[in-house]
């Protein structure tokens, strides 16, 4: 079963309001999308994102609703999207639920897992970007630890780099098992709980789906694309992405840098956006019942003007 992580509360910060338009930018399997579509009324509208076939697939056999219409892009592409559908500025929500899906992970074939033995691929459009496999058989070691340092905070890099740049001389990384193996026994020290490839597994992901660039471009596009009022919910795995989640969203509720030496009168400072609430984490009960939200966080904000 799969089960969206901190669903009731991601839609509350939503407000939905029953007429209103609302973009998911990380459909899945449509968790929050049924969840938002619950609270629309008829003429209440919902534009879906994601950018794997397979949820493209689910969302057309079991998203059968006029209000609903979904699209194969890279979020990265919302403002072009909603200024092809004339709704750039027109919309009332928009959730990221970010990162891999449990699907995702779950299916050997994808590659993302260092549990189940597939092909190294990671990719989540599998019709774009580069493979974990032409990554860790082709690039340098120098930049493969770059890679893993800044991706994976993975204190070695560079020694783990160099054992991957060893091992495929004469016999290329084709699965997911065989680099797992060659990690873990180039990495020294294992921390607890945590399978020694994890790291590196993380940040080829984030490389091969350019997660976190995509993530600044869609968080400026979001505030694009909000009209007033209305509400931005990010949720973030890992505290590379909340890092990224949360200065944006303190950045914006700043409002527009003015020099020091510019005299205005704080009623002329116009603030764009509001943060609501602290981040919001799962409660024990949740995590107990779906290991996944362990490390999720919730965010929250509103367009102001
Ligand atoms: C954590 S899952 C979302 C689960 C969903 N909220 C649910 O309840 O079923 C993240 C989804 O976002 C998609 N995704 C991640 N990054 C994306 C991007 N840059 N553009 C489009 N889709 C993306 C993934 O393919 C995956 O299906």
């Amino acid at each position: 079963l799969h089960q969206s992580v901190l669903l009731d509360a991601s839609i509350e910060g939503l407000a939905i309001k029953p007429d209103g338009i609302y973009v998911d930018g990380t459909f899945g399997r449509g968790g929050h999308s049924r969840a938002i579509l619950d609270r629309l009324g008829p003429n209440g509208r919902l534009i879906a994102i994601d950018k794997d076939d397979a949820a493209i697939l689910h969302a057309g056999e079991y998203f059968i609703d006029e209000r609903f219409s979904i699209y194969k892009r890279s979020f990265a592409e919302l403002e072009a999207l909603l200024t092809s559908l004339s709704l750039l500025g027109q919309i009332d929500g928009v959730l990221l639920d970010l990162g891999v899906s449990s699907p995702q992970l779950d299916e050997a074939d994808r590659g993302f897992s260092f549990m189940h033995d597939g092909p190294l691929d990671m990719r989540m459009d599998r019709q774009n970007g580069i493979t974990a496999a032409e990554f860790v058989n082709t690039f340098k070691a120098q930049d493969m630890a770059k890679v893993f340092k800044e991706y994976g905070e993975e204190r070695f890099a560079k020694r783990i780099a160099n054992a991957i740049e060893t091992a495929r001389v004469g016999a290329p990384f084709e699965t997911t098992l065989a680099l797992a193996e060659v990690v873990k026994a180039a990495n020294p020290r294992w921390e607890k709980h945590k399978h020694p490839a994890t790291r590196v597994f993380q940040a080829i992901r984030i490389y091969v789906n350019r997660e976190l660039e995509d993530l600044k471009i869609v968080l400026d596009s979001s505030i694009k694309s909000l009209k007033k009022n209305g509400r931005l919910a990010v949720i973030s795995f890992h505290s590379l992405e909340d890092r990224i989640v949360k200065q944006f969203m303190k950045n914006a509720s700043q409002g527009p840098y003015i020099p020091k030496e510019v005299p205005v009168r704080a009623c002329e400072i116009k603030m764009n956006f509001k943060c609501i609430g602290k981040a919001i984490k799962p409660s024990a009960i949740e995590v107990e019942e779906n290991i996944r939200s362990r490390s999720a966080v919730l965010r929250i904000g509103e367009k102001l003007l």
